[in-house]
């Protein structure tokens, strides 16, 4: 709102100082006679020619402060990104503080020094943030409220005295006190993983990650991320991610755990070369293998993470007529659960309705299928669980719901009414993750994850 305002003051600026003074018509016209008796008319003439010059610098200028607008404009999407880490860095700043209070000699050096660097660095950023950002959504709101309470972290630490170690040995157990408590919260609604004996889901929580991308670009609305459903030794903490500015898959990255994901920090990224592209972004990972969509030929793709290879398979009658209704090309949607791989698509004799197909691993082969009552196109996107297919649909901009279940154990089908919040309207990729028991969507740009519950009756 800002940048506007100042880019109108500025524009005119210039063109009051070009107002032409008209005064020759007044003071610069004088007359005389002429030697030979004619009559002599002197007029001082103002410069009359068109200020060209002025006009080209005046273009040049206008053109620069909308290249300062886009700049500002960048930096408040970076701004967001790096909100982000900081908080990040902030939540790590606790546990390098624990490890300070353990050694007490030494956090006078320093590490203290750089924490407070760090801690100025947040502050001016939130202060930034303030004046750059949009207060009116709801997901600012409660980050502003995180920001408010990290400030007052922060101005408490800058006016702690060295000295006093007392005091913050003190603040520092609370803060501890504080993550242990979050620790035990987290494992007490730990849910029971790999357990089915439910009756399916009952209830999705408010999103527990909103983070945008690694790219810290708004513009990559298409991608994916999540973990590794069934993870490999030593992998079990893996994240994955790929993004672009259109459905088209073109690269994925690998972080080794969370800390890493929020730092951008990736510890392998793989380019895919000509030929294996992919499409659609419904994605996963499982068994430290990426099972993706690819249309040349239009097959089930996948890259084995552990020896780089890729290989694809054919399915027949999947076609490539029916999407969800968020992104094109979305015809194959892989998912893991609890019961294995599957893949859902569409077809021609299923009149655009979904089809679940179970993948053998082994083979990369189809060894089972189920012809569901959703509509493609209609469907946001579905996701696997307990061997329950569940699509989703819009409700409003903020609200997505679980409206379909299609239980491939009984051939049933259920309608349902399980809302979930969403932090902007499209999504490209959401699936479940037995592992965790949490959904994990890329909602047009930004990691978004939820709880799952389910109905024990
Ligand atoms: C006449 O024009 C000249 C040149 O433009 C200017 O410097 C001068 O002030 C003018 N004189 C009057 C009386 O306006
Ligand atoms: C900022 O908020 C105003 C008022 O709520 C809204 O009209 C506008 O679209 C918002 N701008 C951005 C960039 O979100
Ligand atoms: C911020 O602090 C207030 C008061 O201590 C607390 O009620 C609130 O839950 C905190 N909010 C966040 C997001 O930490
Ligand atoms: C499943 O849950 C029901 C009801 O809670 C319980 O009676 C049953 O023993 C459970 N079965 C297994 C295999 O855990
Ligand atoms: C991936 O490659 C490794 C090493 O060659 C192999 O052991 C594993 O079975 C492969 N996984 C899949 C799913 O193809």
């Amino acid at each position: 709102m800002m940048l506007p305002i100042l880019l109108l003051l500025l524009l005119l600026s210039p063109a009051l100082a070009w107002i032409p003074v008209h005064d020759w018509e007044s003071g610069n016209v004088t007359a005389s006679v002429g030697e030979s008796g004619q009559c002599v008319c002197h007029v001082y003439l103002p410069e009359t020619t068109f200020p060209a010059d002025r006009v080209q610098n005046m273009q040049q200028v206008s053109k620069d402060l909308i290249l300062e607008v886009d700049i500002q404009m960048n930096k408040m999407v970076s701004y967001e990104g790096m909100l982000a880490v900081y908080l990040k860095e902030v939540l790590d700043l606790t546990v390098r503080v624990s490890m300070l209070e353990s050694s007490p000699d030494n956090y006078i050096k320093l590490d203290f020094e750089l924490l407070r660097i760090e801690l100025r660095e947040f502050e001016a950023l939130v202060s930034q943030l303030r004046d750059s950002l949009n207060a009116s959504s709801p997901m600012f709101d409660s980050l502003y409220t995180e920001i408010r309470n990290m400030t007052l972290i922060v101005n408490q630490l800058e006016t702690f005295d060295k000295s006093n170690l007392v005091v913050i040995r003190f603040e520092f157990a609370k803060l501890q006190k504080k993550l242990e408590e979050c620790q035990k919260e987290q494992e007490l609604i730990k849910p029971d993983i790999g357990n089915c004996n439910h009756t399916g889901i009952m209830s999705i929580s408010k999103p527990t990650v909103v983070q945008v991308n690694a790219h810290l670009n708004a513009g990559y609305q298409y991608g994916g991320w999540g973990k590794d459903s069934k993870p490999v030794r030593g992998y079990e903490s893996m994240y994955f991610y790929g993004a672009y500015s259109t459905p088209s898959v073109h690269n994925f990255y690998l972080y080794s755990d969370y800390e890493k994901l929020i730092l951008r920090s990736s510890f392998k990224q793989h380019d895919i070369p000509n030929g294996w592209k992919g499409a659609g972004n419904n994605y996963i990972v499982h068994g430290n293998t990426i099972y993706y969509q690819i249309n040349t030929p239009f097959s089930m793709s996948k890259l084995n993470l552990t020896s780089s290879k890729y290989d694809y398979r054919v399915i027949p009658a999947a076609s490539q007529r029916f999407s969800y209704s968020y992104s094109d090309h979305q015809n194959m949607d892989f998912a893991a659960d609890e019961n294995g791989l599957w893949v859902m698509y569409a077809s021609e004799a299923s009149r655009g309705k979904i089809v679940i197909a179970k993948i053998d691993e082994k083979s990369f082969g189809i060894e089972g299928e189920w012809n569901t009552g959703a509509f493609k196109q209609l469907a946001g996107n579905a996701f696997m669980a307990c061997g329950v297919m569940y699509a989703t649909r819009s409700v409003d901009l903020n609200t997505e719901e679980i409206y379909y279940a299609f239980d491939t154990k009984t051939n049933e089908e259920k309608h349902l009414n399980i809302p979930f919040q969403k932090f902007q309207e499209k999504y490209s990729n959401l699936h479940y993750n037995p592992s965790d028991q949490k959904l994990y969507m890329y909602n047009n740009g930004y990691y978004v994850s939820y709880n799952v519950r389910f109905n024990k009756e």
